[in-house]
């Protein structure tokens, strides 16, 4: 049986853990955010924090069904953004992967990476998913880089809502190639600096 604390996966930057209330206010900050917004070519969140609050009550008790949310947070327990995988399809064995580093001091510090990498093993250890894909923008070229170093690589090019996509994909045979390199990586030394504060990579 799987219980909570096999649910959290723990990293060398970062350690993934599943979604809680205690994260609503920071989900709220970077849901309101304007430039978190259209990284993700969406719109920022104009609902009072009670308007989302109970939205968010409801996603948390009675979660969509094939869609897992994990919040990211650093080693010594602040939670610095959220990842998840959805649209998972028992038939096509594929998911999505959505990823957001909220907190911009941990930008381009492999953060990001890390927590993709932890997910995706996490995906492929745990359901027969043959295939993770994505979207992303084209000009977003951090998000193409971190996604790159996890193994993901371009498959085609999506226009949805006047907006120009890349879809990424790493198979499990990809995944298979890149993780024994990510594992040593995790092994390269100790855990990682407990201060809380961003450290470089
Ligand atoms: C996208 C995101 C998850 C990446 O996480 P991250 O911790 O910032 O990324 P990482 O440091 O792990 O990797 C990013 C890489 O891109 C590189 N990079 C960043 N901007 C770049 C640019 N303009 N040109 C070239 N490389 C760039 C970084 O140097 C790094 O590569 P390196 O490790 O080889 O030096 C995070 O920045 C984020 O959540 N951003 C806001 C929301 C978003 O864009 N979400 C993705 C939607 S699909």
């Amino acid at each position: 049986m799987i219980t909570m604390s096999d649910m959290v996966i723990p990293g060398k930057k970062v350690k993934l853990r599943p979604k809680e209330w205690g994260d609503v206010q920071h989900d709220y900050e970077w849901a309101r955010d304007p430039e978190l917004a259209r990284l993700d070519a969406t719109l920022p969140v104009s609902l009072t924090l009670a308007e989302y609050i109970s939205g968010y009550g409801e996603e948390l008790r009675r979660p969509s069904q094939g869609r897992y949310r994990f919040a990211i947070e650093t080693l010594d327990g602040q939670h610095i953004g959220n990842c998840m995988y959805y649209d998972l399809s028992e038939v096509n064995k594929q998911a999505e992967l959505g990823i957001l580093i909220g907190d911009r001091a941990f930008w381009d510090k492999g953060y990001g990476s890390e927590a993709i990498c932890l997910l995706l093993g996490y995906i492929f250890r745990t359901t027969n998913v043959q295939k993770v894909y994505l979207h992303t923008l084209d000009w977003n070229i951090r998000a193409q880089h971190g996604f790159r170093k996890c193994g993901f690589v371009i498959e085609g090019y999506r226009q949805r809502d006047g907006f120009n996509f890349i879809l990424m994909e790493v198979t499990r045979q990809q995944w298979e190639e890149k993780e024994s390199q990510f594992s040593a990586s995790l092994e390269s030394s100790p855990g990682g600096d407990n201060s809380g504060q961003p450290q470089g990579k």
